[in-house]
C-alpha cells in the first residue's frame, strides 16, 4: 500500500507499492551539458513517495530536460538517476515505470477516446477485457467515464488533456510526470485543472514530478517546490517556505513580489540568523539572514526584501507611535490600483525608493477607499517582515 497519510487510494490505478523506503526518484550529482550549454549543473535531489514536486523555473532553465532524463529520452552527461533505488542508466523509457504528459497532448485523430486511453495496454498485450476495464478506470478518474467511443477532435483542449492525462495513468506508472500540461489552456480552464489534478493526484496516490514556469500554479498544486534558474537548484521546500523564506533575491523575485532594499551587514548572529542591516539613507533594519547556508561578512553589501503585503500605508498623522520592533518610513503615493481583493499603493520613499504595498480590501469599500495620488503617507512593517538576502 502506499503511505499516503490522508487518503488510500480509492483506485485500482493507484500503484500498489511494495515495502521499499526508497525514494520513487532520486538524482545525483546529474549534469546535462548540450555541446556547450550547461543544461542541468550538478543536481541532487529526491521526490518522496506519492507527492507532488514540482519544477519551477524561466524558460531554458532545464526543467524539460530535468523531466526527460527521468523519463530516459536523455542521458546525463555525468551523475546518477535512480528509480525506486535501482540506478536506470542505459533502462530504456517503455522499460521504466514512469509515464509523461505532455503541454502538446497528441492523441491520435484516427483513434476514439477508448483507444487512444488503451494504446499503451494494446502494446503490453493486455487482454481485451483487461483494457476495456482499465480504460473504463482511467476515464473515470479523469471525469470522462462515458466518453470512451467519442472522436478526440470533439473534445474541448482540457478534455483533451483529460484523455493524455488517462492515457498515462492506465499504465499505472509509480511516477507520472507532467511537463507544462496545462500550458495551452486558457486562465479559467487552467486554474480548474490546477485543482482538479491535485485533487487526481491525492486519489490515486501516485507521484507527480511537475514542470512549470508559473509560480502561481506551483504555489497550488505542490507539495515541495524546486526553483531552477541556470540548470541549478536555487531551493526547494514546501510553497509556504520559499514564499516566507526565500534564500536568495531569484527566488524572492519569482515567486512573488517583494521591495528590495539594499544596505550593509552591520551585526549577524551565525547561529540564530538575526541580523542588522544599515542603509545609505539611514535605515536600520532588523532581520534574518533567510539563507542558513550564507556565510555573510559584516559590512557586505545585502538586500532587506519586504513582502508588500506585510507593510502598511496610512496617511501621514494617522498612525500612532511606532512601536519597538516595528519600521517607519515616509513617502508620496503616486500611484492606488484597485485590484479586487485587494489595492496596490506604489509610494516613492527617499529612504527605499519607489515601494510596493498592498492591502487587503475590507468588503464595503467599493472603491478600496485610501491614500490617493499625491497622499503623504507613512509606511510601517515588522521586523518579522525583513527577510535579509546575502546573494
Ligand atoms: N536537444 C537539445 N540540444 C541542444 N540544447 C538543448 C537541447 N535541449 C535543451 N537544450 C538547451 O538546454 C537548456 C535547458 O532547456 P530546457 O530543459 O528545455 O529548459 P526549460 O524546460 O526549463 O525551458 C536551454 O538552454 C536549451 O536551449
Ligand atoms: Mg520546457
Amino acid at each position: 500500500m502506499t503511505t499516503q497519510a490522508n487518503a488510500e487510494p480509492t483506485s485500482t490505478v493507484a500503484r500498489t507499492h511494495g515495502g521499499s523506503e526508497q525514494p520513487d526518484v532520486r538524482i545525483s550529482g546529474v549534469t546535462k551539458r548540450f555541446g556547450d550549454v550547461v543544461a542541468v549543473d550538478e543536481m541532487d535531489l529526491a521526490v518522496e513517495r506519492g507527492s507532488f514536486y514540482s519544477f519551477l523555473g524561466p524558460s531554458g532553465c532545464g526543467k524539460t530536460t530535468t523531466l526527460r532524463m527521468i523519463a530516459g529520452f536523455e542521458q546525463p552527461t555525468s551523475g546518477e538517476i535512480y528509480l525506486a533505488g535501482e540506478p536506470v542508466a542505459g533502462i530504456p523509457p517503455y522499460r521504466r515505470n514512469v509515464n509523461t504528459v505532455f503541454q502538446h497532448y497528441a492523441l491520435f485523430p484516427h483513434m476514439d477516446v477508448a483507444r487512444n486511453v488503451g494504446y499503451g495496454l494494446r502494446q503490453k498485450k493486455t487482454s481485451k477485457a483487461d483494457e476495456t476495464r482499465r480504460v473504463g478506470e482511467a476515464l473515470e478518474l479523469v471525469r470522462l467515464g462515458g466518453y470512451e467511443r467519442r472522436r478526440t477532435w470533439e473534445l474541448s483542449g482540457g478534455q483533451q488533456q483529460r484523455v493524455a492525462l488517462a492515457r498515462a495513468l492506465v499504465n499505472h506508472p509509480t511516477v507520472l510526470l507532467l511537463d507544462e500540461p496545462l500550458g495551452a489552456l486558457d486562465l479559467k480552464l487552467r486554474k480548474e485543472m490546477q485543482l482538479e489534478l491535485k485533487a487526481l493526484q491525492q486519489e490515486v496516490g501516485i507521484t507527480f514530478v511537475y514542470v512549470t514556469h508559473d509560480q502561481e500554479e506551483a504555489l497550488t498544486m505542490s507539495d515541495v517546490i524546486v526553483v531552477m534558474h541556470h540548470g541549478r537548484i536555487q531551493q526547494q521546500g514546501a510553497p509556504a517556505e520559499l514564499y516566507e523564506r526565500p534564500v536568495n533575491r531569484f527566488v524572492a523575485n519569482f515567486i512573488g513580489v517583494s521591495n528590495p532594499i539594499d544596505g550593509q551587514l552591520a551585526e549577524h548572529d551565525p547561529v540564530t540568523g538575526r541580523a542588522v542591516v544599515t542603509t545609505e539613507r539611514g535605515l536600520r533594519l532588523t532581520g534574518l539572514v533567510t539563507d542558513p547556508a550564507a556565510h555573510p561578512t559584516i559590512g557586505q553589501h545585502v538586500i532587506v526584501a519586504v513582502r508588500p503585503e506585510r507593510m502598511r500605508v496610512e496617511p501621514v498623522g494617522a498612525t500612532e507611535p511606532v512601536e519597538a520592533g516595528w519600521n517607519r518610513i515616509e513617502g508620496r503615493v503616486h500611484q492606488g490600483t484597485y485590484l479586487g481583493e485587494q489595492t496596490e499603493f506604489r509610494v516613492t520613499t527617499d529612504a527605499a525608493g519607489e515601494v510596493v504595498v498592498r492591502r487587503q480590501n475590507a468588503s464595503g469599500t467599493a472603491t478600496g477607499a485610501g491614500p490617493g495620488p499625491g497622499d503623504a503617507v507613512v509606511i510601517s512593517w515588522e521586523d518579522s517582515a525583513n527577510l535579509i538576502l546575502v546573494a
